[in-house]
């Protein structure tokens, strides 16, 4: 990793990993860190500047989270944002109160001072605002900087001791040159210098993966999804034919992806097994139509097959995956209040009898971190620009039992909904487009007959990171070239509709 970081403390705010996100797009490495870290791990980790995120707390509320003082006399400057300032202020001997009318939304906001956090920014623009309380007297020491019409402080500082607060969110999108703000913050004030690029990140990932593989064997179970693929580029860089590869075919990938992806590795001069088990996965599934159950089944069957296959090709004392940063936080959590929703089975996969020691090379990226600097490593587009999909496959893209025809409807309606998208040029800019399918039937005009046939549920979300998403706001001829072919092109579908819920409350996955 970096040699130094901005610090975000993560006060289980919803924005909390956009903060991480926007820092990283000012080419500064930044991590999401529990909110009670102490002040001798920050040294450690050598943070040049700390973000207190926001969160769903009041500083009044009984067990509000709280930072350890000590942060604020480590001479780093510090960025309180919304919560985050509130508390900063309330810790620090000001007084924080109840606004009379909760801000939300686009909110002016007039800016006095534009010397550093406000640098190059015009002294009235929109920002986006989400706060019932504010901070009503300012500490010793503390300034105004910037004011809103229901929040007089709507960004403070002490310059002597290098601390800043904003009562709004600079990371959301709605507020005008909010990136400008955070890079003056972490460029300006941290004095970080802009050294997270796709080069930097495979240098160091490259030196990191031979230290940690110390001239040993690497087994890497590879989908041919963007991670698993740019793992294996990255340890193939650091440990050359020390690494082999598994590819298994659990009978769950979508239509002909098992030739398109044996091709793009081959061509990437990976050392690939390919195991053809989907007769296995599919005798396994068989009665089993519980979302979780589904998940337990596919994941102990792989990590079985993967065993055996791997033990045929020598002995291995490493395992490399392909986890990626929001897995690490859905599945361990930061310590802030982010609940587990699904068993992610590659995260948690990993075998009690397992003596791999583990490489994780993009365990610190996001999505969109990996796709760069896969495309830095020269991996096509048929791999870069192929929407994420689920370890377990079309498993959780089929509600109830995964039977063979229902896999192949999944299958079939599933490839129609990106052909179509790709023929609108809307492929590119979503986050996943599917078809579900589940027991549920539909009467329908087959021929000249009513006939009863399956629903087809389309999904399209966009999404960051696939931890929160928005459903697509496809235009209707769009979706409705996508039901005339489905309901012409799959037989036994008589119905098609479009799932509307973003997530949360759903999830994008309906399994
Ligand atoms: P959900 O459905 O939880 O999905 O909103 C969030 C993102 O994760 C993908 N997903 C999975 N990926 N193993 C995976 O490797 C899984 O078990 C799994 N479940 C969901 C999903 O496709 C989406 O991008």
């Amino acid at each position: 990793m970096p040699e130094e970081l901005i610090a975000v403390l993560d006060f289980g705010g919803q924005y909390s990993h956009l903060i991480t996100r926007r820092i990283r797009e000012c080419e500064v490495y930044s991590e999401l860190l529990p909110y009670n870290i102490s002040p001798r791990e920050l040294l450690k980790l050598n943070a040049k500047g700390l973000v207190l995120s926001g969160g769903p707390s009041s500083v009044y509320d009984e067990n509000a989270p709280q930072c350890d003082p000590g942060i604020f006399e480590l001479g780093v400057p510090v960025l309180g944002i919304c919560y985050g300032l509130q508390l900063m202020v309330q810790m620090l001997g000001g007084h924080v109160k109840a606004t009379k009318r909760r801000e939300y939304g686009k909110t002016e906001l007039q800016i006095k001072d534009t010397s550093d956090l406000f640098k190059g920014i015009n002294d009235r623009i929109i920002s986006w605002m989400s706060h019932g309380d504010y901070a009503e007297v300012l500490p010793k020491g503390f300034e105004i900087m910037a004011s809103s019409q229901n929040c007089p402080t709507a960004a403070v500082r002490d310059s002597s001791r290098r601390l800043f607060g904003v009562q709004f969110h600079p990371e959301v999108a709605h507020t005008e040159n909010g990136i400008q703000i955070i890079r003056n913050f972490v460029s300006g004030i941290s004095r970080c210098s802009p050294n997270w690029s796709p080069r930097s990140i495979i240098e160091t990932a490259v030196q990191r993966i031979r230290s940690e593989a110390a001239g040993d064997a690497v087994l890497l179970a590879i989908s041919g999804g963007v991670d698993s693929t740019t793992t294996g580029v990255l340890v193939q860089k650091a440990v050359g034919d020390r690494l082999t590869c598994v590819f298994v075919n659990h009978g769950l990938l979508r239509k002909d992806e098992d030739k398109i992806v044996l091709k793009a590795l081959k061509d990437l001069k990976l050392n690939v097994h390919y195991v053809d088990a989907s007769d296995r996965f599919l005798v396994r599934l068989k009665g089993v139509s519980d979302p979780e159950e589904k998940r337990k089944v596919i994941g102990e069957e792989f990590i079985r097959v993967f065993a055996e296959e791997s033990a045929k090709l020598g002995t291995f004392q490493c395992l490399a995956q392909g986890t990626l940063y929001p897995d690490v936080i859905e599945s361990a959590g930061t310590g802030s209040p982010a609940s587990r929703i699904k068993t992610h089975h590659n995260v948690g996969g990993i075998p009690e009898w397992s003596k791999f020691r583990i490489i994780e090379p993009l365990r610190f990226l996001y999505k969109d971190e990996v796709r760069k600097i896969a495309k830095q490593l020269g991996i096509p587009d048929a791999i870069v620009k192929t929407h994420p999909f689920p370890g377990p496959g079309l498993a959780v893209r089929i509600v109830g039992e995964a039977t063979g025809e229902k896999l192949r409807i999944c299958r079939e309606a599933s490839v129609i909904v990106e052909d179509v998208l790709r023929h609108h040029e809307m492929y590119d800019s979503v986050w996943q487009a599917f078809a579900t399918v589940g027991d549920d039937l539909a009467v329908g005009v087959l021929g000249d007959e009513r006939n009863l046939g399956h629903m087809v549920t389309v999904r399209i979300v966009k999404s960051l990171d696939g931890m929160t998403a928005d459903w697509a706001r496809v235009p209707s001829e769009v979706l409705e070239e996508i039901s005339n072919r489905i309901t012409g092109e799959v037989s036994g579908v008589t119905w098609v509709s479009y799932a509307i819920t973003s997530k949360p409350p759903s999830t994008i996955e309906p399994c």
